[in-house]
């Protein structure tokens, strides 16, 4: 492993996800983009989850879901959120915590359009997080979604959509055999700027 210091970081932290993003991307990895996101409610009850990171910019990360879920609940109520992404190949790990806000509809739509068909029924066949009797039951819900849309589009789904976590801290581990592991945490000072302190491991 090598060594991380501050001279070998982007002063920029997307700059630097993006860097080391695509070394997971090259590194063997099956699932590079393992997001655990985790929410709270506003009393403070956490909860966590993967999900699929599909894009991010200077913006913020993106990823898709059920806005009627669990998650999607509980950001609706509090914004606040923090995700990590581990990548073992290369003993990194990204820490990123902000806020989450729904992508406008025609953002979603556009990526919703991309998605297999099967995949669009059944994210409207499902309302994720919410209790069904049985396997049986949701099949019967998706067999009839299937039906209802036979041979038109699927429509965009009224809760199911993206949402965008812009972060204002970010951290990047690089796990060393010595176990005297480099963290450096980026804190937003302005739009444009961040401070880069390292933290002990
Ligand atoms: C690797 C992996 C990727 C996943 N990606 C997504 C995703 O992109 N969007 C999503 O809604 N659920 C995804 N899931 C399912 C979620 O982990 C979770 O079960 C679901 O979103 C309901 O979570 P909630 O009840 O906390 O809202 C994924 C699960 C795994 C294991």
């Amino acid at each position: 492993m090598e060594d991380l210091d501050e001279s070998d970081l982007d002063p920029d932290p997307f700059g630097q996800f993006a860097r080391w993003f695509a070394e997971a991307q090259a590194s063997g990895n099956l699932q590079p983009d393992a997001l655990a996101l985790a929410t709270a409610t506003p009393e403070g009850r956490p909860s966590l989850r993967l999900v699929l990171l599909k894009e991010f910019d200077a913006r913020g990360f993106v990823f898709y879901t059920n806005y009627g879920s669990q998650k999607g609940r509980e950001l609706e109520a509090n914004p606040l959120a923090a995700a990590a992404l581990y990548w073992p190949e290369l003993h990194r790990q990204v820490r990123i915590s902000g806020r989450a806000q729904r992508l406008p509809r025609e953002e979603s739509e556009r990526y919703f359009r991309t998605r297999p068909r099967d995949a669009q029924i059944s994210a409207l066949a499902s309302r994720q997080s919410r209790p069904i009797e049985s396997r049986e039951a949701l099949e019967r819900q998706f067999e009839r979604t299937a039906t209802r849309h036979a041979g038109t589009d699927v429509p965009l789904p009224e809760e199911w959509g993206g949402l965008r976590l812009s972060p204002d801290t970010f951290e990047f581990w690089q796990g060393q055999p010595s176990r005297l592991h480099d963290r450096f945490r980026y804190v937003r000072q302005t739009a444009e700027t961040w401070r880069i302190e390292r933290l002990q491991p």
